[in-house]
């Protein structure tokens, strides 16, 4: 069954279509990379999909449930997650208590709850602490050693890292990643790749939609590609068939753009 289905997704901003007539499909377990130049619409279809933006047209269908009219939140619990272009962490809470942020039984968690039954409470949060570092330990020790810092001083590439354990935490069916590689050097870009594949290898039923600049990253990591251009998606397919494409080279060149 198709884990997410996408019909003629459309959304205008007066004269501008940033995402125009866009279908795609996606499986169980499937990873789809996203590429397109700058300003193509690969972070609306992101807005659209988590439910930020209402589309002007077309419809998004996950887990067998219409997404028209549901709220981020209601979407969110329909098994959608997301990492954001820009990086978005509790800066003052530690790596632990961010992953924790994104376990579903501690945003349900009450005030109330805790005054009420404290022992209750003690036992949930401790399965909490187990859970959040068994996601932690995907990354190995990169994360684990950090465990107790607060997010604000994490390095850069570690704190992509969070937001994807963050991200994953939720057991989501599928997450959304936005140029996790943003500001990462060569080396580092490599080493989240890796890092992506031991999430796939740990969590094989999860799909993963990544948007990304970077190529080789994009060649190890996904099993299709889809190119957006002026908000139009030009090519579909697996890598080698889309990097050969002439309309997706255009694309590139039209921009300056030797990555394709
Ligand atoms: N809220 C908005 N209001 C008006 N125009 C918008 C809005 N959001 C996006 N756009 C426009 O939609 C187009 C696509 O933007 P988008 O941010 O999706 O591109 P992108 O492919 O993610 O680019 P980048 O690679 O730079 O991140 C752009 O022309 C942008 O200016
Ligand atoms: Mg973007």
């Amino acid at each position: 069954m198709k884990l997410l289905d996408v019909q003629d997704l459309t959304i205008c901003f007066g004269g501008v279509i940033a995402v125009n007539e866009v279908s795609f499909a996606l499986q169980a377990g499937e990873t789809l990379g996203v590429i397109g130049p700058n300003g193509s619409g690969k972070t609306t279809l992101f807005n659209l999909l988590s439910g930020i933006y209402k589309p002007t047209s077309g419809t998004i269908t996950l887990a067998g449930k219409l997404t028209q009219g549901l709220r981020t939140d209601e979407i969110f619990h329909l098994g959608l997650s997301r990492t954001f272009q820009n990086g978005r962490l509790f800066w003052n809470l530690n790596v632990l208590e961010n992953i924790m942020m994104g376990l579903e039984e501690v945003r349900n968690t009450s005030i109330v709850g805790s005054i009420m039954g404290m022992q209750k409470e003690k036992d949930l949060q401790k399965q909490a602490v187990q859970k959040a570092s068994k996601i932690m330990e995907i990354f190995g020790t990169l994360l684990t050693s950090q465990a107790n810092k607060v997010a604000s001083d994490l390095p850069y590439a570690d704190r992509r890292r969070l937001e994807i354990c963050r991200a994953i935490a939720s057991n989501p069916k599928v997450i959304l990643l936005d140029e996790p590689s943003a500001g990462m050097d060569g080396i580092e870009t490599e080493i989240l790749m890796n890092d992506l594949l031991k999430v796939k290898k740990a969590l094989p039923e999860l799909s993963i939609i990544v948007v990304e600049h970077d190529m080789g990253f994009i060649k190890g990591l996904v099993d299709k590609v889809m190119v957006l251009d002026y908000g139009k998606c030009i090519a579909y397919g697996l890598f080698d068939d889309v990097a050969a494409n002439e309309d997706v080279i255009k694309a590139y060149l039209g921009q300056g753009d030797e990555a394709c």
